[in-house]
């Protein structure tokens, strides 16, 4: 990553994405937000759907080059393998994995060399929750695409990774947790669920992201970093 230039940030409407809107801005460079809701705080603002691939594609012609991608946009729905509607699979899909594919593909060719690109993925990729099956599948995919797309971009220079969070405080966490009957049960023991005794804070996650898109970052590619305060550890 060159120490100035523009770094494009989906999901930059989230809890993790807006923490990460204000470390890109922080360090002098400039953020350019993609989400289903408009980011007023980022430097460049598309409001669109991760599913519209021609929306996507008209965004990054707009937003021109770029010093880096970081993909946070994500979903989650519950539904066992017996009854999730088809509907529901397809979402997670499209959104989780479809659209950070979409994403990669229409940045790549303004890329800068030496740029840095990061995807979301999670513990969930390591773990089972009974009743998440398509949001546990789409974040193993997510490390899948890394790996698959590591590669291709090492012929330019350009490294890929995935950070791998841990449960964070944030809206998305909240949203999970208002579906479940024992929701506030569960938020209580989450925390103990972590080494550290606690969620992570959005930030602490950006800040992971942020050192995946610097140059101290500059021989990793093609793996995880684990941002989870000891979860997997814990286990
Ligand atoms: N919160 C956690 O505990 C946690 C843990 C591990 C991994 N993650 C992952 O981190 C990422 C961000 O999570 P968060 O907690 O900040 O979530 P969040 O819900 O606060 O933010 C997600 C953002 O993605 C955007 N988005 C969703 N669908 C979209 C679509 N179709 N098109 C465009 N934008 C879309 C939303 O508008 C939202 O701004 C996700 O990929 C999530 O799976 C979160």
């Amino acid at each position: 990553m060159t120490r100035n230039g523009t770094i494009a940030i989906t999901g930059a409407a989230g809890g993790i994405g807006i923490a990460t809107v204000r470390c890109v801005q922080a360090a002098g460079l400039r953020a350019a937000a993609l989400d289903l809701n408009p980011v007023a705080e980022a430097d460049l603002s598309h409001a669109l759907d991760l599913a519209d691939e021609e929306a996507i594609a008209r965004a990054f012609e707009a937003i021109g080059p770029l010093a880096g991608l970081v993909c946070i946009a994500g979903t989650n729905a519950r539904g066992r393998v017996e009854d999730l509607p088809w509907e529901t699979w397809r979402h997670v899909m499209a959104v989780n994995v479809r659209g950070t594919m979409l994403a990669m593909k229409h940045a790549s060719p303004r890329l800068a060399d030496g740029a840095s690109i990061v995807l979301t993925s999670s513990v969930s990729a390591h773990i089972g929750t009974d009743g998440y099956v398509a949001y546990h599948t789409s974040k193993g995919a997510v490390l899948g695409l890394m790996r698959a797309a590591s590669g291709e971009f090492a012929e330019r220079g350009v490294r890929v990774n995935a950070v791998s969070p841990g449960w964070v405080d944030t809206p998305f966490t909240d949203r999970a947790l208002a579906e479940l009957p024992d929701g506030e049960a569960i938020r209580a023991a989450a925390g103990a669920a972590h080494l550290l005794g606690r969620m992570a804070q959005p930030g602490e996650i950006a800040e992971a992201i942020m050192f995946l898109l610097s140059d101290e970052a500059s021989f990793v590619t093609g793996t995880e970093l684990i941002v989870d305060g000891g979860f997997l550890r814990k286990r």
